[in-house]
């Protein structure tokens, strides 16, 4: 099996449910704690053994590339000040030089056509692709169990997380068919994107975290339009799975919907919690607010 060295990050989303927070600003640089939403999606990738991060970016998020750089200034200032802490903290924060590319999507033509943007800088290897709105919180992450579940198939094949939403939720997303249990892993036996309320195959959603082959490649190329309109990656996974197998894996962890108020608030207040240095404070802080309600 071929090692995944590389993770996509489609980052050229305009975030409009976030304005005006997100005038200016990129949507993935917003916070959970102390750390922008990208950050935590790319500490995930890196825990997994990630060597190559490619950002599909857009108009406007010229800071993410910022960010994913070192700040020389900033770093000397510390230094001089004697701020160890922080200085290691932005150290450990950053991929090395040259692991990072970035490349435009030019068009908000769908996730697929994001995906699709990324082929030249993946070239003809498996890679990992995260979506940046799901912040996933476990130990390991999200994307290291997987690679573990991949490690254990005995084909080159596809894997994708799943987790479980209520059934009045499944429309907000793509929805995946559940067939025989392989190891950690099953196999998906049907894809279907943001399918009507009430005709989803199952109740667990395709969370934002892939594995896949670069046959995804051609596939996307032809840049056919499902849902809403926009070129769809389930939709090239659905062809690819009529000859290549794809797997779910069940995450159990805790996952946030970042691309909604609700989902990005509650990321807050679980990292803020699973923080040593803040939780005491915070949960007292918490607890009078909700007292107070
Ligand atoms: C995308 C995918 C969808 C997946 C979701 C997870 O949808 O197309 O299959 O369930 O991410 O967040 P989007 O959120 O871009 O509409």
């Amino acid at each position: 099996m071929k090692p995944i060295r590389k993770a996509v990050f489609p980052v050229a989303g305009l975030g409009t449910r976030f304005l005006p927070a997100t005038k200016a600003m990129p949507k993935e640089m917003l916070t959970v704690v102390d750390r922008p939403v990208i950050q935590h999606v790319v500490d995930e990738a890196r825990e997994a053994g990630i060597e190559h991060f490619i950002f599909v970016t857009g108009r406007n998020k010229a800071v993410i590339e910022d960010h994913f750089d070192k700040q020389v200034e900033l770093e000397a200032t510390l230094e001089r000040r004697g701020k160890d802490a922080e200085l290691a903290e932005l150290e450990d924060s950053l991929p090395g030089p040259g692991q990072t590319s970035f490349t435009r999507q030019q068009a908000p033509l769908g996730l697929g056509h994001a995906v699709w943007c990324a082929r030249e800088l993946v070239g003809n290897e498996p890679f990992a692709l995260l979506l940046p709105d799901m912040v996933m919180q476990d130990e390991p992450g999200c994307l290291k169990q997987m690679l573990d579940t991949y490690a254990g198939l005995d084909e080159p094949a596809n894997v994708i997380a799943v987790e479980q939403v209520p059934e009045d939720q499944t429309f907000r997303y793509g929805i995946v068919g559940v067939g025989e249990e392989v190891g950690r892993a099953f196999r998906i036996t049907g894809m279907v994107e943001k399918p009507a309320p009430g005709t989803a195959p199952s109740n667990l959603i395709i969370s934002g975290r892939y594995i896949l082959q670069p046959e995804i490649f051609s596939l996307l190329a032809e840049h056919q339009t499902g849902a809403g309109g926009e070129i769809q990656l389930t939709d090239a996974m659905l062809r690819l799975a009529e000859n290549q197998s794809f797997y779910g894996y069940h995450f159990r962890g805790k996952s946030f919907d970042c691309g909604n108020k609700i989902g990005f608030l509650s990321a807050n207040v679980s990292f803020a919690l699973a923080r040593p240095d803040i939780a005491p404070e915070f949960r007292v802080a918490l607890k009078e607010l909700l007292e107070a309600e």
